[in-house]
């Protein structure tokens, strides 16, 4: 949900900050745009659509500054115009500001803004933030307190970069929006992720709820403060392990195949999880009286992945909601409780808001979470990371692996042999090393080509290939705008049959775990009804038009077998002539409620 970008130095900041936002178009493609200080005077360009093909030294030659702020966005108050993308500015010009969040008292704000002569020019609740500063400096404050005291005032959540034309200052803070100072030499920079600025520095600090850093260019400084108390703070400073490697194509046409080729190399990270800290993990959910997974969208799928597995080889009963869903059954949560969360951002707002209500009934939070310094691991009473790396196409591919990986070494752990985890994981690593090896062959593509133009495709599973039948068809809508619906086998009989017409294309995941002859009667139903069956199974059978094999790992056959719908889905995405790493309408991390 919009990305922010900021950078303070000797450099042309345009350069860097471009760069970042270019990084960031996963958080919100809707439009762009910059704002730097040269000299005494703020320039500007904002632009509608993505920013994937601009290129400053061709585009805007003459752009430059040392102080200079961006934004990608993913439109939440008001159309996606130029007027409505950031930066935005004071009445005088001279103060703008990029964030990313939603002030949610701003149109009380506006309206006494307005009373006292501001003239706005867009229907964005970003706006009032430079307003609101141009009134406080007018109070005769220096900038960090304007900045300070305008922050006060706000409700809701933001991350923002501010820069004026009369200060050799940059300053970023924030409050349930993330944002990361990167701290180079002699140079700062500000990003919503770390990817923004990682090929200048892996030296970062993540600035927590309620603080602001004061970049200061003459004196090559920076400072901390508390938004609310004032007072200086001394954070640490994070080295960050990822390359840039990770974090870019190398080399790959889309993050998205880029990221779905790393799946065995991320299972093999899970598979050195410390065991120490599974065990402690582990400890938290044997001493809990009732356990809930919370996450959205394929997290929420990972998480449904982990609930079949505990029930069904820890015996216990775990109940998976929606992060969206959670507060109607925060009344039930009390002490002993234990809220599993998923996310691969660690930063989806409903995700973060369950976690606060989990900790107001006095619950604790174990997260699996990908983004080291996130909201999410800092707001966890303990947290896993699931190591996936940097996940940028906004389709989640690699992080799903290693969600489902997790789970597996957390149950491993539970029935206290991690060694069989490891087992277990190495079969799916090898399935998947596999998998994506055929991926060249011609089958996935023909299939894709031929599917390509359907209106409906449904997939079906049962037990732990359910989460598969949801996941699969959450992949094909994302990406190929294809109506794709995931329904439990049983499920069937009670409605959907209706939707079966001839030549429908059907996916039907089959595991060697008990379930395989009521989902291939399942499947011999749709086939009855014209269905053209594609299965993807541990063995072939008849009822199959197509057959992709799967190893035949139990209950664990869901980790390899979701790659092929990865894949298909893909596919179809670059049939359709569609880009795969930025659909229509979404953004990777959803920092709205
Ligand atoms: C958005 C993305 C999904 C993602 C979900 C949860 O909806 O489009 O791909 O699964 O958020 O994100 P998280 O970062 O919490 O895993």
């Amino acid at each position: 949900m919009c990305g922010i970008v900021g950078y303070i130095g000797k450099k042309n900041g345009a350069i860097p900050v471009i760069d970042g936002l270019k990084r960031l178009e996963y958080r919100g493609y809707d439009s762009w745009g910059i704002a730097a200080k040269d000299s005494g005077r703020i320039d500007f360009h904002k632009q509608v659509g993505k920013i994937g093909a601009f290129e400053l030294a061709k585009d805007l030659p003459e752009f430059s500054g040392n102080i200079c702020i961006g934004h990608t966005r993913w439109a939440t108050h008001g159309g996606v115009t130029e007027a409505n993308s950031h930066p935005h500015f004071s009445c005088d010009n001279k103060i703008a500001v990029v964030h990313n969040g939603i002030i949610e008292n701003y149109q009380e704000l506006r309206k006494n803004l307005e009373a006292k002569g501001h003239k706005f020019r867009s229907q964005t609740d970003t706006e009032i933030i430079p307003h609101l500063i141009e009134e406080k400096l007018k109070e005769k404050h220096n900038l960090p307190s304007a900045v300070r005291l305008a922050l006060k005032d706000l409700e809701g959540s933001y991350a923002v970069g501010v820069i004026s034309q009369d200060d050799d200052i940059l300053i970023g803070a924030r409050k349930g929006s993330p944002l990361v100072l990167g701290i180079g030499n002699g140079e700062f920079f500000l990003g919503s992720d770390v990817p923004a600025f990682l090929k200048y520095t892996n030296k970062v600090i993540f600035l927590d709820e309620n603080q602001m850093a004061i970049l200061d260019q003459k004196n090559q400084s920076y400072k901390i403060m508390d938004v609310n108390t004032n007072k200086q703070l001394n954070p640490e400073i994070a080295t960050i392990e990822w390359s840039l490697d990770e974090a870019e194509k190398g080399g790959h046409p889309h993050f998205m195949i880029k990221e779905m080729l790393e799946q065995p190399y991320v299972i093999e990270k899970t598979i050195s999880v410390e065991a120490n800290e599974l065990k402690k993990a582990a400890s938290m959910i044997k001493s809990a009286e009732r356990i809930y997974i919370v996450a959205c969208g394929t997290a929420m799928h990972a998480g449904m992945y982990g609930a079949y597995i505990f029930a069904l080889r820890n015996n216990l009963i775990v109940q998976t909601i929606s992060a969206g869903e959670f507060p109607y059954f925060e009344h039930l949560i009390s002490t002993n409780d234990l809220i599993i969360t998923v996310s691969q951002s660690g930063e989806t707002a409903d995700v973060l808001e369950a976690v606060r209500s989990a900790h107001r009934s006095g619950a604790k939070v174990l997260s699996l979470v990908n983004v080291m310094g996130s909201s999410l691991m800092r707001m966890s009473d303990m947290f896993l990371l699931t190591k996936a790396g940097p996940e940028i196409c906004v389709l989640s591919t690699k992080a799903y692996v290693s969600q489902q990986a997790m789970f597996v070494m957390l149950s491993a752990t539970l029935a206290g042999d991690i060694t069989a985890g490891k087992k277990i994981l190495q079969i799916a690593k090898n399935d998947i090393a596999k998998i994506l090896k055929l991926m060249s062959l011609d089958k996935i593509k023909k299939l894709a080509r031929e599917i390509a133009t359907v209106p409906n495709i449904y997939a079906i599973g049962r037990g732990v290939n359910y989460p598969s039948a949801l996941e699969g068809c959450l992949k094909i809508k994302e990406v190929s705008y294809i109506h794709a619906e995931g329904f439990a086998g049983g499920d069937l009989k009670h409605g959907p049959i209706s939707l079966i017409e001839p030549g429908v294309p059907v996916l039907a995941f089959v595991a060697n775990d008990g379930s395989d002859k009521e989902i291939l009667s399942n499947a011999m139903e749709v086939k009855a009804r014209g269905a053209r069956v594609i299965g993807i199974s541990f063995e072939n059978n008849q009822v199959f038009d197509e057959y992709f094999p799967v190893a035949a790992n139990g209950v664990y056959t869901p980790i390899s077998a979701i790659v092929y719908t990865q894949l298909i889905a893909y596919f179809i995405a670059l049939e359709k002539k569609l880009d795969p790493d930025k659909p229509r309408n979404l953004a990777k991390s959803v920092t709205v409620k």
